[in-house]
């Protein structure tokens, strides 16, 4: 299982100041020096944290950009010209402070068919996925409108504070990820994880990436980003390891 840094908020803390410091092309390459596989970055309409020049900057040096983006047709065109190595279409609402509940793809299948066959005539190295709930619906959707993969939104399992609503959300994330890998699409999760609720969503088989920003960024402020990640790397390695270790005394 990989691990996908956001790093939006390091162009959160530069733009607080109007400075070109921190800056989160620095930012992407410690992240993927310490062992993340991708970085994300969520270029929004209203542009309060990363901006154009970050995406094109960290596309091209990288090659390892997540483009998160909403499924505006300014934003698609930017996308297309810099075509990141994987894209994730986003619900975006002006007000919130982050991205809140997922993309309602069953209710447009045709529209997110055209934008994914835009995405996979430009390039076919690019991937291209929805962030959903967890959700039967979204993922059927999400396959017959082209995604490769879907990403699973756990903001209700990291916000559960009641174990027995907490478990049952994740065993609502696990049949979710087991439908999709059964149709054919990889599966990613991400929102609202943290050091302390990724173990039991690691221990979960089959996730292909887990995007994580907030808790990250956070902690780096007090260790340093490249500390800040290898130790979320060895929190869901941990996991892994113990579901090997299970599955052979099994
Ligand atoms: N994945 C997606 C699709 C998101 O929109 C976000 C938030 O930008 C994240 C992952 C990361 O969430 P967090 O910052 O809570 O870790």
């Amino acid at each position: 299982m990989k691990l996908g840094v956001n790093i939006d908020h390091i162009a959160t803390l530069r733009n607080a100041r109007g400075e070109d410091f921190p800056s989160p092309v620095h930012a992407a390459f410690v992240a993927l020096e310490a062992g993340a596989s991708n970085v994300t970055c969520h270029l929004r309409e209203d542009r309060r944290h990363i901006r154009d020049n970050d995406v094109k900057i960290i596309s091209e040096l990288t090659k390892r950009l997540n483009l998160e983006m909403s499924a505006d047709e300014k934003i698609i065109k930017i996308a297309l010209d810099i075509m990141p190595k994987s894209i994730t279409i986003v619900p975006e609402k002006r007000q919130e402070l982050t991205t809140e509940g997922g993309l309602d793809v069953a209710a447009d299948i045709k529209r997110y068919k055209g934008i994914t066959d835009a995405f996979k005539f430009k390039s076919s190295d690019s991937t291209i996925s929805a962030f959903v709930e967890p959700d039967f619906k979204q993922a059927d959707a999400a396959k017959e409108a082209g995604f490769d993969f879907i990403e699973i939104h756990t903001g209700r399992y990291a916000g559960e504070t009641l174990q027995d609503r907490k478990a049952k959300e994740l065993e609502r994330i696990h049949r979710t990820v087991n439908y999709a890998l059964g149709i054919g699409l990889k599966v990613n999760a991400g929102h609202g994880l943290d050091y302390k609720n990724i173990y039991d969503i690691a221990l979960i088989e089959g996730f292909y990436e887990f995007n994580i920003g907030f808790s990250i960024i956070s902690k780096s402020v007090f260790t340093g980003l490249e500390t800040a990640v290898r130790e979320m790397l060895g929190i869901i390695k941990d996991a892994e390891f113990a579901r090997f270790q299970h599955d052979t005394n099994n």
